[in-house]
């Protein structure tokens, strides 16, 4: 992060002429259970990483923004805060734009800024790139205006923005844990009341991070066909939502629903109890539940929610059977590719390392990319 923030204030001042007044940076985030919860109501058990992206600022008197993406070759964009819902965008900057928009759905007489952007969270891998540019953005404008923006409040901005501006219907936990996360713990969030309770990774245990490099395709589409068929199940049991189902519940309601939303459900109901027991055996430093837990998890989003791809699980297989009960492994994230997450005792990281060099490649003609990972805070949690 050191690193992003000296490049991002080095540009800052080659384009605007001044040391920035602010810099910052939110983190992108790592989920070790609880997947395609969120937005049912349920519960999830993510880590902020040491991988994010960083935010050099400083504010202006007047209406007018303007942004500079490191990442995308310094490209700069000038525009207004006037005119901005009128503005076409794309790219990075459809982005900025919806943040932005969100913000001032609250906050409408925000101040313009010059803002410099930079990250290294890898795009695409389900490692949370896009909640971490938008909590770096809210959490810097926050900054500079002195908004009394709370982490929540600033997660339900960056999810407004996605889900009305950039057309992804995701739920709330990326950017919680964006903004929330703290150092050394992964959290647990229940989704509907958004009450939070943290818990440590146990000592002498890494979380390890292995992105399959497999491009994602129809991510959104197929994500948001999944948030609909978890809402036609539980409308099917009359419920808003599948917090407030059960199993029996479910299985009384077979008829009523499809072979496929049945699935979804089933998925979601069972996965909001792994989250739960698997945070007690966090506490507890149970690694062997951890185990079973992320194992049943894979299972699950591999069966019933039908979200994983076959290089994700031929990783999750090699590592399983490596570890065995002494850790943990299933997909992370979204689905389609991207990455999984590993719990590994420290003394056989570099074991599991040469495990996976040695045969991903082989097996699937596609390079893989390994983390060993700290938990970092979130960009609003208090010091
Ligand atoms: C994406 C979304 C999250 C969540 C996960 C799946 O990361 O942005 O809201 O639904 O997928 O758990």
């Amino acid at each position: 992060m050191e690193q992003l923030a000296q490049n991002a204030t080095a540009v800052f001042k080659e384009f605007f002429d001044a040391e920035p007044a602010y810099v910052g940076n939110a983190p992108g985030r790592v989920n070790l259970i609880g997947e395609h919860t969120d937005y049912n109501d349920g519960f999830v058990l993510p880590a902020a990483i040491n991988f994010g992206t960083v935010v050099a600022a400083s504010p202006r008197s007047d209406r007018s923004m303007s942004v500079v993406a490191l990442d995308f070759d310094n490209e700069r964009s000038d525009f207004d805060l006037d005119t901005l819902a009128d503005a076409e965008a794309s790219s990075w900057m459809s982005y900025v734009r919806g943040v932005l928009l969100a913000l001032m759905e609250q906050y409408p007489d925000i101040k313009g800024a010059e803002l410099t952007v930079t990250g290294n969270v890898p795009q695409g891998a389900g490692l949370s790139s896009s909640a971490s540019f938008e909590i770096a953005l809210l959490k810097a404008m926050a900054s500079l205006n002195n908004l009394p923006l709370s982490g929540a409040d600033a997660a339900k901005m960056g999810q407004l923005a996605e889900n009305k501006y950039a057309g992804c219907n995701c739920g709330i936990m990326d950017q919680m844990i964006s903004a929330c996360g703290a150092k050394d713990r992964a959290l647990l969030l229940d989704c509907r009341s958004l009450e939070t309770k943290y818990t440590s990774v146990p000592a002498d245990f890494s979380v390890m991070i292995i992105n399959s490099n497999v491009k994602r395709g129809l991510v959104e589409s197929e994500y948001n066909l999944r948030r609909e068929q978890c809402e036609a199940a539980a409308a099917a049991m009359g419920l808003t939502s599948l917090r407030d189902a059960s199993l029996e519940l479910l299985n009384a309601a077979k008829d009523k629903m499809s072979t496929k939303e049945y699935q979804r459900a089933l998925h979601v109901l069972t996965e909001n109890e792994r989250t739960l027991t698997m945070f007690d055996a966090l506490n507890a430093s149970d690694i062997a539940t951890c185990s079973k837990m992320m194992a049943e998890s894979h299972a699950s989003m591999r069966d019933d929610f039908e979200i994983t791809v076959p290089p994700i699980d031929y990783l999750v297989e090699l590592l399983n059977g490596f570890l065995g009960t002494g850790g943990g492994v299933r997909m992370t994230g979204g689905g389609f590719g991207g990455c999984i997450v590993a719990l590994v005792a420290d003394a056989k990281v570099e074991e599991a390392k040469e495990l996976v060099l040695e045969n991903y490649e082989k097996e699937t003609g596609i390079a893989p990319s390994i983390f060993v990972c700290s938990a970092e805070a979130g960009a609003f949690t208090q010091a």
